[in-house]
């Protein structure tokens, strides 16, 4: 079914969702603060919106993407919008707090439009394409009635739960997940810089050790998820012995004088968990030691 969707917003990514949309043939009104980058849509198809309220008028679904939670009030939190949007579907794609999301899931019930929360998993070039990740929280009655303009957007559009702040949740683990990565390839970086080792042999070596690093995050992740902290016959690796070789790495950047804040802050970790006794245990003993309680 064709449908009539204003988007928000077309910085790089808002742009990458009304080309999507425009492709998959719905109709698209796309407004913009600055809008000269709105107009570059129009020769796609997009009608071109003056007004944020002129924007909100022309269709039944509104997607948000602008750079904040913030810049979304800015433009979406005033009596005109409140009473427009009355009956329509917000879809907020902007990044945020699972917070956030559930405080705006929240507001734009009171003014009787339904709201769903998405955080997108992917840069602009993979909008539309079947590799396109965007999680999506709040009604499954809102999602499923507008499940063929979500594959529009991306062939990997999840529905994740109910609740609002589900997928910004999910984002945010996520992005834990890849900062451990990019920080650490920071880290390796200077490492080899200051060890004079070529980087194009750290990306070599890499290559052959990210399955190894992948097989233990999801062992790590399964670990956790049914309590097995204590070593057992299938145990990858104990606290014990990656705490050995993280000493080599605290010693080798204090002498080369690498920046160790960040990894002061694991050395904390490891310390807390062998204060409780634990050093001998699985490393996925380490995640009890990172909660409030720890
Ligand atoms: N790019 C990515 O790879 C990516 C991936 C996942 C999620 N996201 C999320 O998508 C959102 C947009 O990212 P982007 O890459 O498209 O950023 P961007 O190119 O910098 O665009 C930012 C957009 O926000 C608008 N904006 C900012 N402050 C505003 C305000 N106070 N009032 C009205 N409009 C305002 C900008 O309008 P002007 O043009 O007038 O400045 C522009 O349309 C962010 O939440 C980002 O985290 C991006």
């Amino acid at each position: 079914m064709k449908r009539s969707i204003t988007v928000l917003g077309t910085g790089r990514m808002g742009s990458a969702l009304a080309r999507a949309l425009l492709h998959a043939g719905h109709r698209t009104t796309v407004w913009n603060r600055t809008i000269q980058k709105a107009e570059p849509l129009a020769a796609l198809g997009a009608t071109v919106a003056p007004s944020v309220l002129e924007a909100v008028n022309a269709a039944e679904i509104i997607i948000v993407n602008v750079s904040d939670y913030q810049a979304t009030a800015a433009i979406m939190r005033n009596d005109a919008i409140a009473s427009a949007v009355r009956g329509k579907l917000i879809v907020e794609l902007t990044s945020g707090t699972p917070h956030g999301a559930r405080e705006a899931a929240e507001f734009w019930a009171e003014h009787g439009a339904s709201y769903l929360d998405g955080a997108i998993m992917a840069t602009p070039d993979f909008i539309g394409t079947d590799a396109g990740t965007i999680l999506v929280s709040g009604s499954s009655q809102a999602f499923d009635a507008n499940e063929d303009m979500f594959r529009a957007l991306g062939g990997n559009v999840q529905h994740i739960g109910e609740e609002s702040g589900r997928a910004n949740a999910l984002d945010s683990a996520l992005l834990a997940l890849m900062w451990g990565a990019l920080f650490g390839t920071l880290h390796a970086i200077a490492v080899c810089q200051a060890e004079e080792i070529d980087l194009g042999e750290l990306a070599q070596q890499w290559n052959a050790t990210a399955p190894v690093v992948e097989g233990l995050v999801a062992d790590l992740i399964k670990r956790t998820n049914a309590g097995r902290f204590a070593s057992d016959d299938e145990t990858l690796s104990s606290i014990s012995a990656h705490y050995g070789a993280f000493q080599h790495l605290l010693e080798l950047m204090e002498a080369r004088e690498i920046d160790r804040s960040v990894v002061l802050g694991y050395d904390a970790i490891f310390q807390r968990a062998i204060a409780a006794g634990q050093l001998h245990e699985d490393f996925a003993a380490l995640s009890q030691f990172l909660g409030k309680s720890a």
